[in-house]
């Protein structure tokens, strides 16, 4: 990983703010991604994830934290919480606005526990492919507290998939459908490719069932979206 998500993060945090990151995927065009979003307030952000800091409760993991937006308005209220992230530019900003514990590691070598467990902005993507959600649910199991809570978004792309007449083209012998290839440019310069998963919430709440978690959906976003709440049986 060459990190130009991180890179961006830090431009716009020294105030060099000139361009947006560009995002296309195998099955969709170029489209922006604007730096500001990644450094929303409470009020900018989507009412799902407001409804996800406000169940948060507790000792909490905002995993994937970006620019610290959620990690820090929980540490505003006043609870105690952890950040990680992947990328270092990503730790560096979100530890200059402020987030006081944060750590460069991968969800999977995280071993603390905690009652509330955010992945937002799509959480789902993280996992990468639908044959590794199992295990990062059984490890995201490992990490909860007797009553914790994971909370988690997503969403449903076959719309993704539909014609202008509104078939769609969903090839059933192909991987699932929610599985991309994520391509990311920032000034001129392109990330290595990634996998990103979106997942439907029937086959997230398939998955949680085959490893002993209940999985209910607290809410649907604006645009095919969802809120998960994910806890022990
Ligand atoms: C779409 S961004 C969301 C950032 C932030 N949660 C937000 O809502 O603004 C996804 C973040 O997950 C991080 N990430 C990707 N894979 C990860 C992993 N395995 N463990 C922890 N963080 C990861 C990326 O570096 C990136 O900062």
């Amino acid at each position: 990983m060459k990190d130009i998500f991180g890179k961006a993060l830090r431009d716009y945090q020294n105030n060099n703010y000139s361009k947006d990151i560009v995002t296309w995927t195998n099955i969709s065009d170029e489209d922006e991604l604007p730096l500001p979003y990644l450094f929303r307030d409470y009020a900018e952000m989507p009412k799902l994830e407001q409804k996800a800091l406000n169940l948060s409760k507790g000792h909490i993991l905002d995993v994937g934290c970006g620019a610290g937006s959620h990690a820090l308005w929980l540490q505003n209220k006043g609870y105690k919480v952890k950040a990680i992230d992947t990328s270092q530019g990503a730790i560096e900003v979100a530890k200059q606005r402020g987030v006081l514990n944060i750590e460069l590691k991968p969800l999977l070598e995280e071993s603390e526990t905690f009652d509330t467990i955010l992945l937002l902005m799509n959480g789902t993507g993280i996992f990468q492919e639908l044959s590794q959600v199992t295990k990062y649910l059984i490890h995201l199991k490992s990490l909860l507290n007797p009553n914790g809570q994971i909370l988690i978004d997503s969403s449903d792309i076959s719309y993704m998939y539909e014609g202008e007449d509104g078939g769609t083209w969903i090839d059933l012998n192909s991987p699932y459908y929610g599985e991309l290839d994520y391509y990311l440019s920032y000034k001129g310069e392109e990330e290595v490719p990634m996998k990103w998963l979106y997942l439907d919430f029937e086959t997230l709440h398939t998955a949680c069932q085959t490893v002993g978690l209940q999985c209910e959906k607290i809410m649907d976003g604006a645009h095919f979206d969802y809120l998960a709440k994910i806890s022990h049986l």
